[in-house]
């Protein structure tokens, strides 16, 4: 063995008797005291605190440490598999992998394992190791599907196979480096314990959740990120919380080149990082699937994950309006007041929430007859004044009678059609407890289940005419742990590791692990609860919305689930350092592809205060998903409650103005995530990635590429110390030019102010606000113009009739794009098959600036000759050109010169 020495393990040829250990006749050396760089210990003893015995039976190295974050015991090259008979095939290599004798970690190791590549595409490149001879759990999913070909000759790759022992290298062949190298650590591979490790090229790591990180950038010092998912609220701790999401991005340089690594595994596991840094991934079950993907930039790499796993589904129009809602309104009167003086205030709202207190004893599909009587005719008023109204559903179905004693038919229908999971005979459905008390679970995966679900949908919008639906608690969540019964001791419910998750313990606040799903065992398929109510939510949706888009807004999630639902980040705390870590949380679901996210505005748990509840409302109005959302006991926290004459009416009216005067541009920014999986709350470091500066930055995001928000985020404060990337700034609200760029500003923010900044060189198409989007996106549209190096800008835009699915694909839309150079604006009509459209048109150009004095401006349609053009004014102040009464009706081809 002594040529194949890892240097990097910093090994002495000859070995002193201090480190020598005899373990199953195989020889181990640590490495010398005097060389043995800590950073790069691989844990061998993860699950808990270290003892040299159980060390010593692991046949690892044993030296402990000053603190206890390095590992006291850790792996050398005993461990791990060599690589025999390497063959070539159509799309990559495989070889079968031979576990090397060593002691075991876990029990039941798997002797001989199958490891193969795929070349898939330029860009990407997967590799998977399995058990040749007993077929392990693999995600049945939507989208992520076995690969056959066609075969890639030209990869951004090469892949470099170590044998003896096995190890993979990816390369970036154009500058040769080494993006993600497993020769770092050893390849653990036993039935319900997988061990993988790579080195990484940069400190810059972005991704992987749910859980609460407090910076975007990843934290390198020794973290344990348990993935399962888990109805947890989101705290000051490293607990798994309502999503499993396995996707981190890592950018390498200020080229912007950036690759993005995706396990595709459900099952529970957790995810160490440490300096150097070195990712390990401990994996209860399933399969290693990883895909690497290179991209020339962080932006590239999140689409091409997207690409992989779904492109986020196309949200209504009126999911970007602003949303009410808390939990325990207590009466359909207190909804219909919070609704009222809201509406009196002018706060733009599109949307009226009602949590599980609108619902008889918290059943699904009733309503509670007596404190919200005449809900029915309640949902008509919102829909007469263009609004919606959403609904919460919970899996959990009750297995109790209805209140007047009869039996609860959802129940009943479900029990008929055999539609719940089972406990782990196959045909007994396990009961735990939620909000109605004992319950039976729905089990999506199973086509039965969708059918049930959806007509259960359908029968309630009979009664009750939702527009969409939240979907809760789908983690899934039982208040007593595993069923009314506990758990069988098996190594399902008790395996030989468990992750770092929260209490420990397999099916704490959930069902058994060995319960029983279409899809599979509990203990594979938990953290695939979420997403497959989701699917099925999307079914339902299209059984009760024949051909519209609706609304899903969906608590735990997956890889993919972007493309079936939105989501928000849960049960957070009305506390200053929650409000600033949303940000964090939004960006990484804008990794995810699931761009349609927020957090719960002002705050869920806790009293909100005025001030906070007010620069929440401020942030808040720029989230993709807008919603004002309070715990059961708290004040009301919606904007009028505060005072029809509160600043903080003021400040949440102003910039919900400000949202729906720019629904446009997000809408746009949807359909291209839609499309091409770019994101649409947008870290920094994906625009400005020359500059290190954006690279850990936090507490500012952007619009697409094009409007730079700055919330305060600090008690009592009126001036934040922002980073200003590089690039020309218009003040959002006054047009004025900034003179700042690359550089570190004191951004004075009082009471009633967000920053909001218009990055020089893009247009942004705008509509004349409402309060709803109905009756929004009647009203005259606009460009906005910042002018960029050279006085040139670009932009585009996206309309349809903002409900119908499948717009897209049928090609009943309108499409833009906008460009300015020598005082010129072209808006040029790329697509123009959705008639109803054309009656809508630009109105207004207004464009920042400017540095000399308009004289004449002149407007031509389709190549025509140049028309002089009256109505405009110019600012000389602010530098704001402002042509007014335009007429450019959608459909067409426009220029606009001054
Ligand atoms: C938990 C959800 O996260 C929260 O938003 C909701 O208000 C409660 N369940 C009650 O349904």
């Amino acid at each position: 063995r002594s040529s194949h020495h890892h240097h990097h393990h910093g090994e002495f040829d000859i070995p002193t008797t201090e480190n020598l250990y005899f373990q199953s006749g195989i020889r181990r050396k640590c490495p010398n005291v005097l060389n043995d760089p800590v950073n790069v210990r691989i844990n061998c003893i993860p699950e808990q605190f270290p003892t040299e015995g159980i060390c010593a039976q692991r046949g690892c190295c044993w030296r402990p440490w000053n603190d206890s974050l390095i590992p006291w015991c850790f792996f050398v090259d005993n461990h791990g598999y060599n690589v025999q008979d390497m063959t070539t095939t159509s799309i990559g290599v495989e070889a079968k992998l031979n576990r090397i004798p060593s002691p075991t970690l876990f029990g039941n190791d798997i002797n001989s394992v199958l490891f193969t590549t795929q070349n898939q595409t330029p860009n990407r490149f997967r590799f998977k190791i399995t058990d040749p001879n007993n077929r392990r759990y693999e995600v049945p999913h939507q989208y992520v599907k076995e690969f056959t070909g066609p075969t890639v000759s030209d990869t951004l790759y090469d892949v470099k196979v170590a044998q003896n022992p096995f190890s993979i290298q990816v390369i970036r062949k154009s500058n040769g480096k080494t993006l993600f190298d497993t020769s770092i650590g050893p390849l653990v591979y036993s039935d319900q314990y997988l061990q993988i490790s790579a080195r990484l090229p940069s400190d810059y790591i972005y991704g992987i959740g749910e859980q609460v990180h407090k910076r975007f950038r990843h934290d390198l010092s020794w973290k344990t990120w348990p993935i399962f998912t888990r109805d947890q609220l989101p705290g000051d701790n490293n607990n798994n919380l309502y999503g499993h999401q396995t996707f981190f991005m890592c950018i390498e340089d200020t080229s912007g080149k950036s690759f993005g690594v995706f396990l595709m595994n459900s099952n529970a596991m957790e995810i160490f990082i440490q300096p150097t840094p070195i990712v390990t991934y401990r994996v209860t079950g399933g399969i290693l699937d990883f895909y690497i993907l290179l991209g020339d930039t962080p932006e590239q790499v999140v689409q091409q994950y997207q690409q992989l796993v779904g492109l986020p589904a196309m949200p209504a129009y009126w999911n970007l309006g602003f949303q009410l809602s808390r939990w325990n309104y207590k009466s359909l009167d207190v909804v219909k007041e919070v609704v009222r003086r809201n509406r009196e205030a002018g706060i733009p709202f599109d949307t009226q929430v009602t949590d599980i207190d609108y619902m008889e004893d918290k059943k699904d599909f009733t309503y509670d007859q007596v404190a919200f009587n005449g809900l029915p005719q309640f949902v008509q008023d919102l829909h007469d004044h263009g609004q919606k109204y959403v609904i919460i559903l919970d899996p959990a179905i009750s297995i109790g009678r209805r209140a007047n004693g009869t039996t609860y038919a959802t129940y009943e229908r479900g029990n008929t059609q055999h539609v719940w999971i089972n406990e782990s005979d196959g045909s007994t459905p396990i009961i735990g407890e939620v909000w109605p008390g004992l319950t039976v679970y729905p089990d999506f995966t199973n086509p039965n289940c969708i059918d049930w679900w959806a007509n259960e949908c359908s029968i309630f919008h009979q009664e009750v005419q939702y527009d969409g639906l939240w979907i809760d608690m789908n983690e899934v969540s039982s208040f007593i742990q595993g069923s009314t019964k506990g758990c069988n001791v098996n190594k399902l419910n008790y395996p030989p590791f468990t992750p770092d998750i929260l209490d420990k313990l397999m099916y704490s606040k959930t069902i058994c692990m060995d319960a029983v799903q279409n899809w599979g065992k509990q203990y594979d398929v938990h953290s695939l609860y979420g997403y497959s109510m989701a699917i099925a939510t999307e079914q339902a949706v299209q059984k009760v919305f024949p051909n519209k888009r609706s609304f899903i807004l969906t608590r735990s999630t997956f890889a993919g689930s972007g493309r079936h639902a939105a989501h928000w980040l849960g049960d957070n705390t009305a506390s200053w350092e929650q409000m600033e870590w949303s940000i964090t949380g939004m960006l990484e679901f804008s990794l995810f592809g699931i761009p349609l996210v927020g957090a719960d505005i002002c705050g869920f748990v806790a009293e909100t205060t005025e001030e906070l509840c007010r620069r929440w409302m401020q942030l808040g109005a720029f989230y993709p998903f807008s919603r004002n959302h309070n715990s059961d006991g708290y004040e009301h926290q919606d904007p009028a409650f505060f005072g029809q004459n509160s600043l903080l009416v003021k400040s949440s009216r102003q910039y919900l103005t400000i949202r729906y005067t720019l629904l446009p541009f997000l809408y746009t920014l949807f359909y291209k995530a839609h499309v091409f999986g770019e994101t649409v709350a947008r870290p920094v470091l994906h625009e400005f990635y020359e500059d290190t500066n954006s690279w850990i930055e936090d507490t500012e995001f952007l619009w697409g590429p094009a409007l730079l928000i700055t919330p305060v985020l600090k008690q009592g404060a009126d001036t934040v110390s922002a980073y200003i990337p590089d690039a020309i700034w218009y003040d959002y609200e006054s047009g004025a030019k900034r003179p700042w760029r690359k550089q570190r500003v004191d951004m004075y923010l009082p009471a009633d102010k967000i920053g909001l900044h218009l990055r020089g060189g893009y247009i942004i198409p705008i509509q004349e606000p409402d309060v709803t989007t109905t009756a929004s996106r009647k009203n005259p549209l606009g460009l906005i113009v910042a002018l960029g190096e050279n006085n040139t800008a670009k932009g585009d835009f996206f309309w349809d009739d903002g409900e119908t699915k499948d717009t897209i694909q049928n090609g009943n839309y309108i499409l833009y794009t906008f460009s300015v150079s020598n005082n010129t604006l072209d808006i040029v009509c790329t697509h123009s098959s959705y008639q109803e459209g054309t009656t809508l048109a630009f109105q207004t150009v207004k464009i920042l600036g400017l540095t000399d004095s308009v004289t004449e401006v002149r407007v031509a349609e389709n190549n025509q000759p140049m028309n002089a053009h009256s109505n405009f004014t110019y600012d000389a102040s602010n530098q704001v050109l402002l042509i007014a009464d335009l007429k450019l009706n959608l459909g067409r081809n426009f220029s606009v010169q001054w």
